[in-house]
């Protein structure tokens, strides 16, 4: 599908100062407890970087991938796991890193496949939340922005892989 780059939606400062938040209050309610990050690669990367590092008490990360997407913006029917979390999660305290939301399936899917391993706590910090697009209940525990129903890239969203390089969110536009 022909496209472009359209407007920019969130600019660096707005999601500096958002991630700045998000991490003081992830900082205060895990304060004591075994926090375990879970980045869902390859959208929560640079998410999931600046949000840890901003982070002031200890913690561990590790990785997940899902594919949810066939091509550049056609859903799967189901979304399908291609890498698995390497360390246990029993007894952990585990917050999940998303880039988005939007119909809800992907990080519905995730948590039942990660509640399956016992972790003390389960919740989600999602940084972009299509709130109206929304098919299936979830709970974001910590949420940076809710956006429009449009299609954004950038700040590790991507278009067929294109834009994730970009550190501000913008909208892509179809042509033609
Ligand atoms: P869901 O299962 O419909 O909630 O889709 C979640 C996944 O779809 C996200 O983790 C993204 O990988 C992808 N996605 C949904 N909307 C966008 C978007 O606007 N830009 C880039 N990726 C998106």
């Amino acid at each position: 599908m022909p496209h472009r780059l359209g407007s920019v939606l969130i600019p660096v400062p707005k999601i500096r100062d958002r991630v700045e938040e998000l991490a003081a209050a992830v900082s205060r309610d895990y304060a004591g407890k075994d926090l375990l990050l879970i980045c869902v690669l390859k959208g929560a990367a640079i998410f999931w970087a600046d949000l840890s590092r901003a982070l002031t008490i200890p913690c561990q990360s590790d990785f997940v991938a899902m594919e949810s997407y066939s091509g550049a913006t056609l859903p799967l029917a189901e979304p399908r796991f291609t890498k698995a979390a390497g360390v246990s999660l029993e007894g952990r305290d585990v917050l999940l890193i998303e880039d988005i939301v939007d119909t809800g399936h992907t990080v519905t899917h995730l948590k039942k496949s990660l509640q399956a391993q016992a972790p003390r706590s389960l919740a989600l910090c999602g940084l972009l939340d299509k709130a109206e697009r929304r098919q299936v209940e979830v709970p974001i525990e910590y949420c940076g922005f809710v956006i429009p129903n449009v299609f954004v890239v950038g700040y590790g969203l991507d278009y067929a892989q294109q834009y994730r390089h970009l550190p501000y969110i913008a909208r892509v536009e179809e042509v033609g």
